[in-house]
């Protein structure tokens, strides 16, 4: 029996193509009660908490609590949580082996990533678990600092269980407990990144996950989709940026050549956010006072960007994102470029880890349609004819 459908109509007989948007831009890809983000009205919630409440009052752990478990943690739930944390502190030798094993020119993010991927091929079976997702999350930092310390001939050390998720990090890197000061701005960098709704990271994971793969594969293809500039990987290029312009007297030009070569500014414009990013709101403010002397270059800088943008892409509405001023506050905190990146993954896995549970709790398997542009019709020839 012979059936026409659209697919066997000539070409010019097919209905037209449903509507597709570049970019998914606009689709609406999944439901989730963990974060909100308002684009025009530039507002993020985690969980019903604006941003702006959270970032100076709680500890990156909490969040994690918020995300994972629906309620910021009493003090009694903090405490049996950060214990959690804390058991889970520890690298295998084969996994430090791997570290070991990569070339010391490997990118962080690279590094991370198959660390991640070799420890989940030993440690994690079924399905996707809050108990997972801490044991995966406890290690991020240690992974990094691991490799770091590795890649300058330094023996990676013990993670010391007086200290919070941000400050053991900073203690794995260096060696030195670090300053107040310096826990207190990753402490607050880690708290705003940690869940943006569906970036494309989390849309990633989601994705991995509801094929119901494991969360170590979710999170390793999360980690791919981050490192890319248009993502996670831009604040390293707002350094570069930085450093390449050096002084104030230089910036307009520079700039401008930037934009008249077709370069994007880095650490402007976002998909979603059509005013200022509220991060970056935060973000600045706390490198005003981590690094009052950068700060001086990096706010003239983005004056004139955003004056320059305004005046070349009205249109557009390009506003200073979240990476403007994180590369200001994370080279303030000690970190080198390459870390940036890789220290943002060490929180957006809470959000990645917080959508994974969300899709395998009410999972549909995401299968988007491709519409297709290429020939149809074709007469086929046999190889020995072509
Ligand atoms: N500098 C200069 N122009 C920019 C720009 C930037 N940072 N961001 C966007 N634009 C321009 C594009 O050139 C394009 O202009 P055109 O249509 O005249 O060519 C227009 O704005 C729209 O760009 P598009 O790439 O469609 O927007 P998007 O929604 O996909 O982009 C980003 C979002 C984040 C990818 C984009 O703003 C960007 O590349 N920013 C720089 C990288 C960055 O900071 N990444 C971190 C994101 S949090």
């Amino acid at each position: 029996m012979s059936t026409t459908t659209s697919e066997t109509l000539p070409q010019s007989q097919r209905p037209p193509h449903k509507e597709s948007k570049g970019g998914l831009e606009g689709i609406v890809a999944a439901t989730t009660a963990l974060s909100k983000v308002e684009g025009t009205a530039g507002q993020l919630t985690y969980c019903g908490y604006t941003i702006h409440d959270l970032v100076r009052k709680t500890l990156f752990e909490e969040i994690m609590h918020l995300l994972w478990f629906g309620h910021l943690p009493n003090q009694k739930e903090l405490s049996g949580f950060k214990a959690d944390l804390i058991a889970e502190r520890s690298i295998p030798p084969m996994v430090m082996q791997v570290l070991r094993d990569l070339p010391a020119s490997t990118e962080p993010m690279d590094a991370l990533r198959t660390a991640v991927s070799a420890w989940g091929a030993l440690s994690i079976k079924g399905h996707p678990s809050i108990t997972q997702a801490l044991a995966v999350t406890a290690r991020f930092p240690l992974f990094l600092a691991a490799f770091h310390r590795l890649r300058r001939g330094q023996e990676p050390l013990e993670s010391r269980p007086e200290l919070d998720h941000a400050a053991n990090y900073l203690y794995l890197l260096t060696g030195q407990v670090p300053k107040d000061e310096h826990v207190i701005g990753l402490n607050a960098y880690l708290v705003l990144l940690a869940d943006h709704g569906m970036n494309a990271s989390t849309f990633t994971a989601r994705v991995v996950a509801s094929t119901e793969s494991d969360i170590v594969s979710a999170l390793v293809a999360a980690i791919g989709a981050l490192k890319g500039p248009l993502h996670g990987g831009a604040p390293s290029k707002v350094l570069d940026m930085l450093d390449a312009i050096g002084t104030v007297d230089n910036a307009e030009r520079w700039l401008r050549d930037a934009l008249a070569r077709g370069e994007r500014l880095m650490g402007f414009g976002h998909r979603v956010y059509k005013t200022e990013d509220p991060r970056a709101e935060e973000l600045r403010e706390m490198a005003r006072v981590a690094d009052p002397q950068g700060f001086v270059l990096a706010r003239r800088v983005e004056e004139l960007a955003l004056a320059l943008l305004h005046e070349q892409k009205p249109e557009r509405r390009l506003y200073t994102n979240v990476e403007f001023y994180s590369a200001v506050l994370l080279a303030s905190v000690g970190l080198v470029g390459d870390l940036f990146t890789p220290t943002f993954a060490i929180s957006r896995v809470i959000g990645w880890a917080a959508h994974v549970l969300e899709q395998v709790d009410h999972n549909r398997l995401i299968r988007p349609e491709a519409d297709y542009t290429g020939p149809t019709d074709l007469h086929f020839m046999p190889l020995d004819e072509r």
